[in-house]
């Protein structure tokens, strides 16, 4: 990264090929400022992140050294944080009069109607389609979280994208009928190359509502964002922006300084010890999901059920736990597998187990000077582990309730039993009575039996729009039943797997 330029009032992005300038507020987001190109492919359904209509590709880093065309949503992104980089939106696919093969499939087979999702469903197939690891498989899915078709396309590379009036299956049999990219695809030769690395942004604007100056800063290293936080605590810390981007939509959320942090080389990746696994905090959870590969069996379950492709694609880990929500996805898992937090600053470093975190309504123990930098798993892990998510919709939706668990079960007794819940209280929480009931038990459904009223009994549900106190309790009722019948089918299925 190149230094921060003091009193900056553009950036610069590749958009379709060619260099654009940015000289809008802050809180501009990507949509807005590509609309404002003339480039009105991409759509404002939501402005929240549930639609998909905004889709563009940005090309990020890959683990392998190039680049890769990963879809995000362009409403929640702010138009800053896309200095130095590269996008594509559903106009830059194809040049001239030919259209690109995405587009050529969901013409011939009905795939649009109105047309006004149709570019953002254009965009996420265009990812799918040039996803590096994607081959056909006739079918077989390839993991947990894939629904895939004879060519390799999984399906839920789709689940960010809603269609009002087409109706799915004609975009299903576009997505079906893709081959791989020609050799001479200059998208697909483009994957080969790095992708533009991070540059240090530091924009001042006028608000042309109110005229007062914002501030936008990427720092290019941790100790520079740990300065900024010090010196101005009231900053606004943003990573992937799937949180902060909702705010400035809909609830009209205007910082004066924000603070962008999601390429910080020292919040990314993944570290391996022999004690933990430590998971950076500005890793995106496409990005675990992919690099971990069911390493963290547990993860591996929550991540298919986190949101949809769009916002796993952007939205951090860190900033999962970050926003203190009593409802995100993330903290019961982690709960489930012990994880602490390492909370940084310029005093130094501490060390925050998870459950000791959260303190209140989106109240957090950290220090406002503070950033999250990195979750640790400890090692072992146990090897019984469910996630489960209660929502009014399989995919794409917020949780009623969720549910981690993590069990060691040693000579058929419960040695260890750790519960993260999420939806039933002001904070996500461990289930701590019904882990000490369970451990030291026989691993049997009369000792599931006893504990279910203790879980029932978990929490401080409330009634609101998604669900009723009563509804999550008895949710919570029948969670470990659940539990207990999903490991016996695992046991079940491994052993006619052997038997075979
Ligand atoms: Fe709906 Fe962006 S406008 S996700
Ligand atoms: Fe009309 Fe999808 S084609 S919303």
């Amino acid at each position: 990264m190149s230094p921060v330029t003091s009193n900056q009032t553009a950036v610069e992005v590749t958009v379709n090929g060619t260099v654009c300038a940015f000289d809008g507020p802050p809180h501009t987001n990507a949509l807005d400022f590509l609309r404002a190109q003339g480039l009105t492919g991409a759509k404002e359904g939501c402005a929240e992140g549930e639609c998909g209509a905004c889709a563009i590709l940005v090309a990020r880093p890959d683990e392998g050294g190039g680049a890769r065309w990963t879809a995000v949503n362009s409403c929640l992104l702010p138009a800053a944080a896309l200095d130095g980089g590269e996008v594509l939106t559903a106009e830059g696919l194809s040049e001239g009069e030919s259209v690109h093969p995405v587009q050529h499939e969901l013409a011939v087979r009905g795939g649009s109607q109105c047309g006004y999702c149709t570019p953002g469903f254009t965009i996420s197939m265009a990812a799918e389609y040039y996803r590096p690891e994607r081959r056909p498989c006739g079918g077989q899915d390839v993991d947990e979280g894939s629904q895939c078709g004879p060519n390799g396309f999984d399906l839920h590379s789709l689940s960010g994208n809603l269609c009002r009036c087409t109706g799915y299956r004609p975009i299903r049999d576009a997505a079906f009928a893709l081959g791989q990219p020609a050799d001479n695809d200059p998208l697909a030769a483009r994957r080969s190359d790095s992708a533009p690395s991070a540059v240090a942004t530091d924009l001042h604007r006028p608000d042309t509502a109110d005229g007062k100056i914002g501030r936008y800063r990427r720092p290019s290293s941790l100790a520079e964002a740990l300065t900024i936080l010090s010196e101005e605590p009231a900053t606004s810390v943003v990573a992937g922006s799937t949180d902060w981007g909702v705010e400035v939509n809909l609830k009209r959320a205007r910082a004066r300084s924000v603070l962008q942090i999601d390429r910080l080389p020292e919040l990314r990746g993944i570290r391996r010890t022999p004690e933990c696994i430590e998971l950076g905090a500005a890793h995106t959870l496409s990005e675990l999901e992919r690099e971990l590969a069911g390493e963290i069996p547990l993860l591996g379950k929550l991540f298919p059920q986190f949101a949809s492709r769009l916002i796993r694609n952007a939205a951090t880990i860190g900033g999962n736990l970050g926003t203190g929500s009593p409802i995100g996805d993330a903290p019961p898992a982690l709960l489930a597998l012990d994880a602490t937090l390492v909370l940084s600053s310029v005093r130094g470093q501490r060390l925050v187990e998870l459950s000791s975190f959260f303190t209140g309504y989106r109240e957090t123990v950290r220090e406002a000077d503070e950033l999250i930098t990195a979750i640790r798993i400890p090692l072992p892990l146990a090897p019984l582990t469910s996630f489960q998510k209660i929502s009014k919709r399989r995919f794409d939706d917020i949780s009623s309730v969720a549910i981690g668990y993590a069990v060691d079960v040693a000579d058929g007794i419960i040695a260890k039993a750790r519960i993260g819940l999420g939806g039933v209280a002001a904070t996500p929480l461990r289930a701590r009575s019904t882990e000490t009931l369970l451990e030291g038990m026989p691993w049997s459904l009369d000792t599931i039996h006893n504990a279910a009223e203790t879980l029932a009994g978990e929490g401080t549900p409330m009634d609101d729009h998604r669900a009723s106190a009563q509804y999550r309790t008895a949710m919570l009722r029948t969670s470990l039943e659940r539990f207990y019948a999903e490991q016996l089918h695992c046991t079940a299925s491994a052993t006619s797997k052997e038997d075979l």
